[in-house]
């Protein structure tokens, strides 16, 4: 059974370009991100990867670890690392993982035979403090991922878990945001001082509460 919405994501020991790593460890109190591509030495690949250095900052921000996966071995990953830093101008420091017997990527459903039999799909996972997982994306290998839509649902899921709001369609950073169901109008006019537009009794916006 692969893996879905609010389940727990699997621990795993892994060898990485930082050294060995034990991945709840890794990830501490924090929030995580591990993402699996095809292969290295790929193009797409190395601006994803080289996408993801340039934004290390905004993730540590979010207190999110990062961590990347294919089933190539640790040196082909290291002297890739070389190439992406040099073409993407960037330095890459967070983990990239060499999982050559495809243990982590079968926990984690990366590998889907109809697409390919041996490589790893760009799969992406979000994992809340809670170790549990709060997104999946899949994409095919030829579409490199956005990285700022997954910062966005970062934002999107801290906001959630903070302050009991969702986010609508396309929302951006200090945009109006959504009551959630669970909170009474009444709670809501207590909860957000800001105050609370009542378009609908099940459609209430309130100003980011974090703004
Ligand atoms: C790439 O990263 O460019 C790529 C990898 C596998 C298939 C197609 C593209």
């Amino acid at each position: 059974m692969s893996l879905r919405l609010g389940d727990i994501a699997p621990n795993f020991k892994a060898q990485t370009t930082a050294g060995e790593i034990d991945f709840y460890e890794y990830l501490g109190t924090g929030w995580g991100v591990l993402f699996s591509h095809p292969a290295d030495y790929t193009p797409v690949c190395t601006t994803e990867l080289g996408k993801t250095a340039l934004l290390q900052g905004e993730f540590e921000k979010r207190n999110v670890k990062v961590l990347a996966l294919s089933v190539d071995g640790l040196d082909k990953h290291k002297g890739w690392i070389n190439d992406i830093n040099e073409t993407q101008h960037v330095n890459v420091s967070f983990p990239i993982i060499a999982d050559e017997d495809k243990s982590i990527a079968e926990a984690y459903g990366m590998i889907h035979p109809n697409a390919s039999e041996t490589f790893t799909v760009r799969s992406l996972f979000i994992i809340g403090p809670d170790k549990k997982v709060k997104l999946m994306i899949t994409y095919p290998a030829s579409t490199g991922r956005n990285f700022f839509e997954v910062l966005r649902v970062i934002d999107s899921l801290q906001l959630t878990s903070n302050f009991s709001v969702a986010t609508p369609a396309d929302w951006k950073e200090g945009e109006d945001v959504i009551v959630v169901p669970a909170v009474s109008t009444e709670d809501a006019i207590k909860k957000f001082p800001k105050g609370v537009k009542i378009v609908k009794p099940y459609l209430r916006y309130t100003p980011q509460p974090n703004k």
